[in-house]
């Protein structure tokens, strides 16, 4: 299907792609959405769903009236949806829900009970959710990444080799929410299991691009466990899932602690309610695991192969748009002809401006709402900008210090479904504009965030939503 024919039909199905936004000279415009590794709009199918669903909405479980039956039943049936969506076999595999991916890896860093000495295998690409959770229960030992920013999977081979006798967990993105790399993790969770250890994957940015397959328990290369967002697949609404092992989350105890997690309390014992209620404390977002059940099922009436194609025809795009800007400078994979090999997450500088300025500046003055900055990889950041040791000791020192203006970084452009080759166009348009001077607002940085904004004027958020 060629690019342009897609969309049409496609961004019809998305809420808020055609807001129009106020602009720094007085005009407004339809605004540009190209943070969606970070956020995602709602589907409509989900918007309009969880409308209807809110007339019907009441507390789950043991509660006794129609709504709250209604409402179990349907939090239910999208923990079933959400499991169908990854291939799992409920018979072997558990959906817990949880706010975020953030959430799921953090629970199962405590739910696998490890011991100080214990080794998680994760690299030096990963999102810090993918890493610090780790950091706080085992040693935590990093894979290195090639010089253009790929997972280095000699060092893969080395590491699994040198700490097999105590690696428990392998926990690795499936796509990087800087570059865009898709990372082999079939392969790689072979490897895992033959070392004896669990297979991870961090799939927060695959899970809204591509279909995952977690595979049954008895398949060399199936994962072990998923953790996933609903926000970055078009379902805002506060659920995120870590998808696993029903064995492993059979035996020890919560990391949340209280209602409904328990079978029978008394004053001196408990006994833990089965998975995933053990999982779950507290009162579910219901509304939120259906917003994602939601979402599933409309990304599954597109189809995931439709999606890909999609979003690999405006990657080759932007790739082969944007190297023609002069003095923009793209980071990882460069290459437009292997688009089908990443997802649509490309950073980039424009040499010699920084990268705060940029984005401010497409922001206030375009209409185009990318992100700067590390993106939360501060290690991965560091290496693909090549900052040595020292250079990063000192940028350290100066933001401990509250000044965070000289912080390295780039800017990240990263598509979602209803994004078009004409919005492409725009940011071209806009970067050589930028680049020749061509902008109105005369900007100055603020120390502490490093962000800079345009003297003398700033939007009137509540004229638009209003709340205050
Ligand atoms: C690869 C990766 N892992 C984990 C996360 C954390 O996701 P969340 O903020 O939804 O918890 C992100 C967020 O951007 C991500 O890109």
């Amino acid at each position: 299907l060629p690019c342009q024919t897609i969309p049409e039909t496609l961004r019809d199905r998305f809420s808020g792609v055609s807001t129009r936004i106020p602009l720094l000279h007085g005009e407004d415009a339809i605004y540009i959405n190209f943070d969606n590794a970070a956020s995602t709009p709602p589907l409509h199918a989900v918007q309009s769903g969880v409308d209807r669903f809110v007339e019907y909405y009441a507390s789950v479980h043991r509660g006794t009236g129609f709504k709250s039956q209604l409402s179990t039943w349907a939090y239910e049936t999208a923990r079933a949806a959400t499991l169908r969506f990854v291939d799992a076999d409920p018979a072997e595999r558990t959906c817990i829900f949880v706010k975020n991916s953030t959430e799921a890896i953090n629970k199962l860093a405590h739910r696998l009970n490890l011991e100080p000495d214990d080794v998680i295998l994760t690299t030096v690409m990963e999102h810090h959710s993918n890493d610090l959770p780790f950091r706080a229960v085992a040693e935590t030992v990093h894979i290195d990444v090639c010089p253009d920013g790929s997972l280095d999977e000699d060092d893969f081979d080395r590491k699994l080799t040198q700490y097999s006798d105590r690696v428990r967990l392998v926990s690795i993105s499936g796509a990087s929410n800087v570059t865009g790399f898709l990372n082999p993790v079939r392969r790689l969770a072979a490897k895992s299991h033959a070392a004896g250890a669990y297979f991870m994957v961090d799939s927060a940015q695959l899970a809204p691009h591509r279909t995952i397959h977690i595979g049954a328990l008895d398949e060399p290369d199936h994962f072990d466990f998923i953790a996933l967002s609903a926000h970055k697949m078009y379902a805002p609404y506060g659920t995120g899932a870590l998808i696993g092992r029903t064995d492993v989350f059979s035996h020890g105890d919560p990391d949340l602690r209280g209602g409904g997690t328990v079978d029978i309390v008394t004053l001196d014992d408990v006994v833990w309610a089965d998975t995933p209620e053990r999982d779950e404390a507290g009162s579910p977002n219901v509304v939120g695991a259906v917003a994602l059940a939601l979402a599933i099922r409309e990304l599954t009436e597109i189809g995931m192969d439709v999606v890909a194609q999609h979003e690999t025809e405006l990657t080759a795009y932007a790739l082969e748009t944007l190297s023609q800007v002069p003095d923009v400078h793209i980071f990882g994979d460069t290459n437009p002809t292997r688009a089908h090999e990443r997802l649509g997450v490309i950073p980039f500088l424009l040499e010699g401006k920084s990268h705060f300025l940029v984005s401010a500046i497409l922001g206030y003055e375009f209409g185009i709402g990318v992100r700067a900055g590390c993106f939360c990889a501060h290690p991965y950041l560091l290496r693909l900008l090549d900052v040595d040791t020292e250079a990063a000791r000192r940028v350290r020192e100066k933001m401990v210090a509250g000044d965070r203006r000289d912080i390295p970084g780039l800017i990240r452009i990263s598509f979602g479904l209803y994004n078009t080759t004409e919005e492409i166009d725009r940011l071209a348009q806009a970067l050589e504009a930028i680049q020749r001077g061509d902008y109105q607002g005369r900007y100055t940085q603020d120390a502490s965030s490093g962000e800079y904004r345009p003297e003398g004027w700033a939007p009137d958020f509540n004229s638009y939503f209003p709340l205050a």
